[in-house]
């Protein structure tokens, strides 16, 4: 099933963009845990267009309700279903553009797929969907913080050729991160990257950017070696982010440019076992958590839909000058931010489980 991810703790995100609304169902969330519309939300607001004047204007407040699986606050260990309406669709604005196919969006291979297609606003691949992924995934991290003390931050770490300073992996927080109306860390860089967005968004033109998180006290042994390996379950929820178009872990395509006796995590003591002195396996080897941060990046390229005009073909292959209407993100990547977290969480609390239920029976 297209729409539903993970093994133990599995999520399936529901809605098209015009629809009258969308959300998800997060099924194998353990019982007893105090749970309310307060704890999602936050991360909501983070992804909800409209925040400023650097994202689209579409304008949801993406208030969300719990309509199952939590009674008197507390989740029942029965399926949590969450659910966010769409309230600002203007279906007009892609009234001329249902006959073309917009170049590098899903119209065309979803035409091809289902021979049908929500008539507006992207249907599925919009990313309205996220909101499901944003709900179920802060849920999660709900659970992976209470049981583990798990903290997941992700921040902007690029806008096009626009590079911030590395960060302090071990210590960067939210409140730090939202210090930034580009979600980056590096005050030079965050006004670089603002004043780039806001001319590309004037020129009515888009760009790409990367986004870089980190999840701490992962403990050692979370992930399914072999098909279901930490990072190859990161990869594919990462990629399964629209517009995504990369992903790396630790050191990344840059690693190889070490040599292995530079490349080498060298093992230290640490508490009451082993850590490393250095992370270029980005908190996993063999496709195991080792303890250390987990530390990747996700690449998002420039949105698809631009109102500059476009030569392009209609349905029947007919040149067209395209120049698309509709409120469209100049620059994903602020607002990717908690989507990279929640699909974090995600990956990680089935793992969670899955190593949980491995070490419940005793012998
Ligand atoms: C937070 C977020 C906002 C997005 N906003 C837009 C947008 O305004 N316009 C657009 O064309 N694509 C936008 N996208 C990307 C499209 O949904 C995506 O490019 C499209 O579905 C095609 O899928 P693909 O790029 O993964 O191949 C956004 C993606 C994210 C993650």
């Amino acid at each position: 099933m297209s729409s539903t991810f993970g093994t133990l703790l599995k999520v399936a995100t529901y809605g098209e963009s015009h629809c009258k609304g969308v959300g998800a169902v997060l099924d194998g969330c353990p019982p007893g845990m105090a749970l309310s519309e307060a704890d999602i939300q936050p991360q909501l607001d983070r992804r909800r267009p409209g925040q400023s004047k650097l994202t689209t204007d579409r304008q949801e407040s993406d208030q969300v309700t719990i309509f199952s699986g939590v009674e008197n606050g507390v989740t029942l260990g029965t399926p949590i279903g969450m659910f966010v309406p769409n309230k600002d669709q203007r279906p007009d604005d892609y009234r001329a553009m249902r006959r073309i196919p917009r170049p590098s969006h899903a119209d065309f291979t979803y035409q091809m797929k289902y021979g049908i297609r929500a008539s507006s606003g992207g249907g599925r691949s919009s990313a309205r969907e996220t909101i499901g992924r944003v709900a179920a995934g802060a849920v999660v991290e709900k659970m992976l913080r209470l049981a583990y003390g798990v903290e997941i931050v992700a921040w902007v770490s690029a806008v096009s050729e626009i590079q911030a300073d590395a960060v302090d992996v071990q210590h960067i927080t939210r409140d730090r991160v939202d210090a930034s109306p580009m979600r980056c860390p590096d005050p030079a860089a965050t006004e670089q990257m603002a004043a780039l967005v806001s001319r590309v968004k004037e020129e009515k033109d888009s760009v790409g950017g990367i986004v870089s998180c980190v999840c701490r006290n992962i403990p050692a042994g979370w992930g399914e070696p072999v098909f279901d390996k930490l990072e190859a379950k990161l990869a594919q929820a990462m990629l399964s982010i629209p517009a995504t178009k990369g992903f790396e872990i630790g050191s990344g395509f840059a690693g190889t440019r070490l040599r292995g006796s530079a490349h080498n995590d060298p093992f230290k003591a640490a508490g009451n076992g082993l850590g490393t002195v250095t992370n270029n396996s980005g908190g996993i080897q063999g496709g195991i958590s080792n303890g250390e941060p987990i530390v990747l990046r996700v690449a998002f390229k420039p949105p698809a839909t631009i109102g500059l005009a476009q030569e392009t073909v209609d349905f029947d292959g007919s040149p067209v000058t395209l120049e698309a209407k509709g409120r469209h993100d100049p620059c994903v990547v602020p607002r990717a931010v908690p989507i990279v977290e929640a699909m974090a969480a995600l990956v990680l609390g089935d793992m969670a489980l899955r190593q949980q239920a491995r070490l419940q029976m005793k012998f």
